[in-house]
């Protein structure tokens, strides 16, 4: 049995789960609402409402497991990349759990738990896969031939996809998150009516900088262009952007699965649109592909988690 503590950013997440990959309990904490009112994640903030909030999450997730710490084997905690502050509280509980029982820990690299996170449940996915992990601080493609490994084919040069939703609702005077409000109004917009840019910056690499300053341009020059339309089109540059080049990935690699995560993954329409691709396909539950502790788990279930006292004095990292 493992327990798994994930706080990179804003939520403060515990889950359970079995090193058959079954999910015991998977609990987040949003504190989403918190940073709403300034316009994304304050990183003083998250790490203070994670204090707070890191004991009742963590209790929660042992008591909806049906167990306690006596029932734990392995602690799993994210070490990175996230935010600094943030990570620091997770690790640190995550040591002090597993100091006095003496329990071997895992730091686990929080990228991995995204590509990983379709191993877990009844329906796992099995390597070799591509996985496209798109959220709000990250958007690559990888490759996994093992599970406890993946190798990063391409990868985004400036905005990840999530904040160039982010951005682009932002400019929309939609509110944040903007990823769901853009899904929800590019429903009544035509996708074609505007042309916006899909920039190519290398073979399997992304950029969105370039589009979130197409649709401030288009704003500043045609202020009284139809909003759905605009979120529609816009939507649309993101969605081709991410299944092109996971398309010529899938191809270059001769891979047959591809398993999406990240909260980008929750899009409507990029669900459909990887159903297009002609591989089997993958999408995990909503709870799986946002961040979560579950995720972080699964990929603790591939590592040698190191023996007490080694993970006494290892440290966070915000980049890895
Ligand atoms: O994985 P996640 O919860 O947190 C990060 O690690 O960043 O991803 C959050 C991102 C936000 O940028 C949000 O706008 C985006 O996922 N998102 C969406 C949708 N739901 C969430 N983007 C597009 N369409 C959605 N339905
Ligand atoms: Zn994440």
């Amino acid at each position: 049995m493992i327990l798994a503590i994930e706080t990179s950013c804003d939520d403060t997440c515990a889950a359970v789960v079995t090193d058959a990959g079954e999910i015991r309990s998977n609990v987040i904490a949003s504190q989403g609402l918190l940073h709403a009112r300034y316009g994304g994640v304050v990183p003083e903030i998250a790490s203070r409402h994670h204090l707070e909030l890191i004991d009742a999450v963590i209790g929660d997730a042992l008591e909806r497991a049906g167990t306690s710490l006596e029932g734990v084997d392995t602690v799993a905690v994210t070490r990175g990349p996230g935010l600094i502050g943030a990570l620091l509280v997770g690790l640190s509980s995550a040591k002090a759990l597993a100091a006095v029982r003496r329990l071997p820990l895992a730091p686990v690299d929080h990228l991995h738990g995204h590509v990983v996170a379709s191993t877990l449940g009844p329906h796992p996915i099995d390597p070799p896969y591509l996985a496209l992990v798109a959220s709000g601080g990250h958007t690559f493609l990888a490759r996994v031939t093992e599970p406890g490994a993946y190798a990063v084919l391409g990868q985004t040069l400036d905005d990840a996809a999530g904040e160039a939703f982010d951005k682009g609702a932002r400019l929309l005077g939609l509110g944040y998150p903007g990823g769901p409000a853009i899904d929800r109004l590019a429903r009544a917009g035509d996708p074609t009516a505007f042309d916006f840019p899909r920039s190519a910056p290398g073979e399997l690499d992304f950029s969105f900088s370039g589009l979130k300053t197409a649709l401030l341009y288009t704003l500043r020059d045609r202020p009284d262009s139809d909003r759905a339309d605009l979120a529609a089109s816009y939507q649309r540059a993101i969605v081709d952007a991410l299944t092109s080049r996971t398309a010529i990935a899938l191809e270059r690699e001769g891979l047959e699965r591809l398993a999406i995560g990240g909260g980008v993954a929750a899009n409507s329409e990029l669900r459909s649109a990887v159903t297009e691709l002609g591989v089997g396909v993958w999408v995990p539950p909503l709870e799986l592909c946002t961040d979560n502790a579950a995720m972080i788990a699964g990929a603790a279930r591939f590592m040698d988690p190191l023996p007490y006292p080694e993970y006494l004095d290892l440290d966070a990292a915000a980049r890895l």
